[in-house]
């Protein structure tokens, strides 16, 4: 399976939901990288748009590609964000955060009136959980985070290794808001929405990759077509 061609689908059809006017979210990572790309071919064509970049990885192709961008600080409410994804179940609820940018990503996503998240059809699961949730915590305290992070583990009825994100050479991975990111290997998460909200009680965790009950509809392209879902 071609998964950039899919992915490419599933931006190019997302499109559709680019009104001329908007104030739209750009997510990150190689699905959002996508429609970020093929946004910019419209743009070049004369669609009016005004863009808020999640992460500076977004904020410089965007940028490059000549995308008018502003800041959440000029325009704090958006009509449209568009984002991808590493897990969607079927009631629309995310893991986010495999590229590191689910703090910016969630601001972003939170501020607009509607989230589309792009994706191909690999990131489809019946219960999150398979893909390690990213936690974005702060280096104070690194050590009691983790035991509070455990416990939160444990009370939402699942458990796992925690493991601090390292670069590809062999540095600490550091977010765009200058924290640390601990992947939990939980292998599947019964009651999203209940980890979540203990999750938000750890106060060393600034943000976690749950993205609960924000996207309303979802662009997946498979090899049978793009299907569009929506949430009920
Ligand atoms: C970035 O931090 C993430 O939330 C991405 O949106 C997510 O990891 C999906 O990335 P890909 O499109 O590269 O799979």
């Amino acid at each position: 399976m071609d998964l950039e061609r899919l992915k490419r689908e599933a931006a190019l059809r997302a499109l559709e939901f680019v009104r001329p006017g908007i104030k739209l979210g750009l997510g990150s990572g190689s699905t959002a990288a996508h429609f970020v790309a093929v946004l910019a071919e419209r743009v070049r064509g004369g669609l009016d748009v005004v863009c808020v970049p999640s992460s500076e990885a977004t904020k410089l192709q965007a940028s490059r590609l000549g995308i008018p961008l502003t800041t959440l600080d000029e325009a704090p409410v958006l009509d449209l964000t568009v984002d991808g994804a590493d897990e969607i179940d079927p009631e629309l609820n995310l893991i986010k955060g495999g590229g590191g940018a689910l703090l910016r990503e969630k601001i972003v996503a939170q501020a607009s009136r509607e989230f589309v998240v792009i994706a191909d059809e690999t990131k489809r699961v019946e219960r999150l959980g398979r893909f390690p949730l990213p936690i974005e915590v702060v280096e104070y305290g690194l050590g009691a985070t983790r035991l509070a992070l455990a416990a939160a583990f444990r009370s939402a009825g699942c458990e796992g290794p925690l493991r601090l994100r390292m670069k590809p050479d062999g540095h600490v991975f550091v977010t765009d808001q200058g924290h640390l990111i601990l992947d939990a290997g939980l292998g599947q998460i019964p009651d999203a929405l209940s980890l979540a909200r203990g999750l938000a009680d750890v106060a060393g965790a600034v943000e976690h990759g749950l993205f609960i009950g924000l996207a309303r509809r979802a662009v997946v392209a498979g090899g049978g077509g793009v299907e569009i879902i929506e949430r009920t």
